[in-house]
């Protein structure tokens, strides 16, 4: 498994920000950096620390990896999958396991993908995810090691948002996709464990991180029903911040029955705006 050239293109070097090659499974750079190809496929930039409790754990990125595997959330996917359109370079930021990045592939035949993340654990299934998909670890709060204007397509998926640098990688006129949850978003897990509460300002904040730096093109607000088996209900919790809180699950053993909860979404869209003369 090789890093696609369309994503090698794009990505600089973590430490100097020179362009970077592909030789003898490593990146490197004019200046002698280089950054060995992980043989799961996937290639580390990072060369600082990540605070503890950031990355996901391997039980967190397995539970997320079966739950979407049991198409859970293909609603939201085949929304999302069907408004973007390119043949260029599709960023997605927090890529996880690379899940909406591959759908989004398997729909643009001529598109690449690159999947960042801090989790080398997530990054090693999304670089089996698709043919045409490239994954880089990397904090997102740091400066990206990508070329500017480079993107074409930027996705955003219940993952932390840099402002600055979704505009600076961003080609002009070039999209960007943010899924958040809505408040009420699996509300019905709370009856099963002691949840951290939801962020209930998180849309305000978006409009904060993103305005002035973009167009908001459209917003569509999306609820659905789903029944979960137990054991999706149990993943449905680990897959997300409760999972770094033991103390909080306790409750989640108790679970047999399937349970009805409540799925709900917002996707919103922006464009960088293009250039003036
Ligand atoms: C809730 S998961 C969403 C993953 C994926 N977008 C999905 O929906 O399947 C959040 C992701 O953000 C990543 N993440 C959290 N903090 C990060 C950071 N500072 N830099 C890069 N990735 C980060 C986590 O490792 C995790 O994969
Ligand atoms: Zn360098």
């Amino acid at each position: 498994m090789v890093l696609p050239p369309a994503v090698v293109d794009a990505l600089r070097c973590s430490v100097c920000g020179e362009p970077v090659e592909l030789a003898d499974r490593a990146l490197r750079c004019a200046r002698r950096h280089a950054f060995d190809l992980a043989k799961q496929g996937y290639v580390n930039l990072l060369h600082a620390k990540v605070p503890s409790g950031t990355a996901d754990t391997a039980e967190m990125v397995a539970a997320r990896a079966e739950f979407l595997g049991a198409g859970h959330y293909d609603g939201l996917a085949d929304r999302l999958v069907a408004r973007v359109t390119t043949s260029g370079l599709v960023l997605d930021a927090g890529a996880g396991t690379g899940y909406y990045l591959a759908r989004v592939l398997a729909k643009e035949p001529r598109a690449t993908g690159l999947a960042l993340d801090v989790s080398a654990l997530a990054l090693r299934r999304a670089a089996r995810a698709h043919e045409r998909l490239g994954a880089a670890v990397w904090n997102l709060w740091e400066p990206w090691p990508v070329a500017s204007g480079s993107v074409s397509v930027l996705l955003n998926v219940f993952a932390p948002r840099n402002g600055a640098e979704f505009h600076r990688v961003l080609r002009p006129g070039g999209s960007l996709f943010v899924v958040s949850p809505r408040p009420g978003h699996l509300r019905e897990l709370a009856a099963v464990a002691d949840l951290l509460e939801v962020d209930e300002r998180k849309e305000e904040r978006l409009d904060n991180v993103l305005g002035g730096r973009f167009e908001p093109v459209s917003k569509e607000e999306y609820t659905e029903r789903l029944t979960l088996s137990a054991m999706d209900v149990r993943r449905a919790v680990m897959m997300g911040p409760n999972a770094h809180h033991p103390e909080r699950l306790k409750r989640l053993d108790d679970v047999r029955e399937p349970l009805d909860v409540t799925a709900s979404f917002v996707l919103q869209e922006y464009r960088k705006p293009p250039s003036r003369p």
